[in-house]
């Protein structure tokens, strides 16, 4: 054997081993906590939510669309311009129905760590939170509460803190998501988030995601989504969920199946309707 063909066969085996592929693996479905949510417009769990919860299915199947790609897009943002659009319950209903699909888990994280909600909607009180994990450096298991029939999982705010901004852009944040990006093939992971344009801390977690999808709330102005959605410029902006539509203004071709639904919100005084 020549020289060189001996420092070649050396090399080769001074070589590192290649690294194991990353387990795949399901998420386990563990027996969750009953819910008990607190709002009536929540799918599943209201008597005016069947039209609303079809709309979820919609905003569900394009969503799958775009984000099951050669890379599968899986850590989503919710938030919109303003406070009071519909984020946290756009988050909650889209989980929920994504949770319904046989093939999909969901963690549900709430990143508002200013006006915590999730957990209230839902009617759950967890023991510890996102900002327990990154503050006192609480083990993420532990702050993880699987609810309903266990497809659907909560990782709520945690104890309150006086710098959101910072904690949600740290690389302890960062860290943590990569941690549970990389986990289960099967989950989608939604971020509800502040208001875009009063708070830093979401255009920061637009920058590590990988979807955003904008609130527009009926009546917002046109220059704070203009304003908003420049500030999200370098995040990846799926599609824009209009929300608290008058009837009107839905042309769905199929809406007529919906009518008695429609009369029913619209005698209780709710319009709603979301669009991608
Ligand atoms: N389509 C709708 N029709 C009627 N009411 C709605 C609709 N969407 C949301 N709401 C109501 O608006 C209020 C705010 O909703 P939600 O908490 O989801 O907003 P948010 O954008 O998360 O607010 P914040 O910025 O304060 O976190 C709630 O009382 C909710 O029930
Ligand atoms: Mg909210």
């Amino acid at each position: 054997m020549s020289r060189i063909e001996k420092a070649l066969e050396n090399a080769v085996r001074r070589r590192e081993p290649l690294q194991a592929p990353e387990p795949i693996q399901q998420t386990p479905r563990r027996e969750g906590l009953p819910l008990t949510p607190s709002n009536p417009r929540i799918v599943g769990f209201g008597d005016q939510t069947a039209f609303v919860a079809e709309e979820y299915r919609k905003l569900r199947s394009i969503l799958l669309q775009l984000t099951k790609r050669q890379t599968y897009l899986n850590t989503l943002m919710v938030t919109s311009s303003e406070s009071g659009e519909g984020k946290s319950l756009t988050a909650i209903n889209l989980g929920l129905v994504l949770a319904q699909d046989y093939n999909h888990t969901v963690l549900l994280i709430d990143g508002d760590l200013r006006r915590p909600s999730l957990h209230d909607y839902l009617g759950v009180k967890p023991p510890f939170g996102l900002a327990d994990c990154l503050l006192d450096g609480v083990d993420v298991s532990r702050a993880l509460m699987p609810l309903d029939n266990g497809k659907l999982t909560l990782l709520a705010a945690g104890r309150k803190t006086d710098n959101p901004a910072e904690l949600l852009s740290s690389d302890k944040m960062k860290t943590l998501m990569r941690e549970v990006k990389g986990r289960y093939h099967d989950r989608y992971i939604i971020i509800d988030t502040p208001p875009v344009l009063p708070f830093a801390e979401t255009h920061s977690i637009s920058t590590y995601i990988d979807g955003v999808l904008f609130i527009v709330k009926e009546g917002t102005a046109m220059t704070n989504v203009a304003a908003s959605l420049d500030i999200l410029k370098d995040g990846n902006v799926l599609g824009i969920v209009y929300n608290g539509a008058r009837k009107d203004r839905t042309s769905d071709r199929y809406s007529h199946y919906y009518d008695q639904y429609y009369r029913r919100t619209e005698s209780a005084g709710i319009s709603e309707a979301s669009h991608v």
